[in-house]
């Protein structure tokens, strides 16, 4: 029986770069399963004119961007102080690589303005993809909640059920901007999570990075000099033997959903708590499902009456050899 070849997965990539998110720019930019349409960044893991720049770097020495639109969005993020990762990608957000001055140039329009547009005018829904604080995509869905039903789903690198990695409690992309998580993943549309839980599996380990460098085309040197960077910065603030490979998550879950496994669960964003600020609190165990354990706390709007029901397919383990057979057929496909 012929086999229906999938239709290439139409995404916006927002991004804050980051070691991690380049790779993730770089898979993106070269694969036939996934239609990149846009670029768009937000400060995060460095202030919003660095992360700028790297994407910049990142999109041109690709040499698949050039009708892409790039833009720059949030500065800030919506309501809490502004926090970055300097420990971990270093002053520049990108250290390690040189770079020489980008070919490549922003699109005139924000951000967010470039989501909302993109989102109106396309045909059919479009895959967000974001891998950094989520402000510039709750920013678009409060200036135009039109752009809520074109959202295909929302692939994110972000939050933990278990450990966090800037606090005990919260992972740094949802803790940089809590609010914009809550309304993230209150927006309705499917949700994939790739937490830490699962990116601490996926991790970049000598003999890999050693594999892709080997290909020898200049996209592979640059995945293998970020990767040297990444590993000293992860080694040191951490102690892992091999940093965990956060947003490439993403994009191999849209190249092949089977690499990973997922469970629903209902995620809430802590915005009160002073020890827990911005953990995503997952329900694992489905305790606060009318039809879980705990059902008669909420039949009849019971003492924890709460909205219940999973709004996200969180990720809960990786197939290790898929994901890098994955990674690494990527950067084959640069010549
Ligand atoms: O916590 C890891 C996440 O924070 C990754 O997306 C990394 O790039 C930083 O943004
Ligand atoms: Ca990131």
């Amino acid at each position: 029986m012929a086999t229906t070849a999938k239709k290439p997965v139409k995404i916006i990539h927002d991004c804050d770069p980051g070691h991690d998110d380049a790779v993730a720019i770089l898979m993106a930019a070269v694969h036939p399963m996934i239609d990149l349409k846009a670029v768009t960044v937000v400060a995060g893991n460095q202030t919003l004119e660095k992360t700028v720049r790297n994407a910049l770097n990142v999109c041109s020495a690709s040499k698949r961007c050039a009708d892409i639109p790039i833009a720059a969005g949030m500065s800030r993020p919506m309501v809490r102080e502004q926090v970055i990762a300097g420990d971990i990608h270093g002053e520049s957000g990108l250290d390690g690589p040189v770079f020489g001055e980008p070919e490549l140039g922003l699109d005139t329009r924000h951000a967010v303005d470039l989501i909302i547009d993109l989102l109106l005018d396309s045909d059919d829904p479009i895959t967000l993809v974001p891998t950094g604080p989520l402000t510039n995509i709750a920013m678009a869905i409060r200036k135009e909640p039109e752009i809520v039903e074109k959202i295909e789903r929302i692939v994110l690198m972000g939050g933990a059920y278990q450990h966090g990695n800037v606090t005990p409690s919260a992972e740094f992309n949802i803790y940089a901007d809590p609010e914009a998580a809550h309304v993230v993943f209150t927006c309705g549309r499917p949700i994939v999570m790739m937490g830490l839980d699962v990116t601490r599996k996926a991790n970049a380990t000598a003999e890999m990075v050693a594999k892709v460098r080997s290909l020898g085309n200049p996209q592979a040197i640059l995945f293998a000099e970020m990767m040297e960077f990444f590993a000293k910065s992860q080694k040191e603030v951490f102690g892992w033997d091999a940093p965990p490979l956060h947003d490439p998550t993403c994009i191999a879950w849209l190249i092949d959903p089977t690499c990973f496994t997922t469970k629903p669960m209902r995620v809430e964003i802590e915005l009160r708590g002073s020890l827990t600020y911005g953990r995503t609190s997952c329900d694992y165990f489905g305790l606060e499902h009318q039809e879980g354990p705990g059902k008669e706390l909420y039949e009849g709007g019971g003492a924890l009456a709460r909205p219940t029901g999973p709004n996200a397919e969180v990720a809960v383990d990786v197939d290790f050899e898929k994901f890098w057979k994955i990674i690494y057929d990527c950067f084959a496909l640069y010549k």
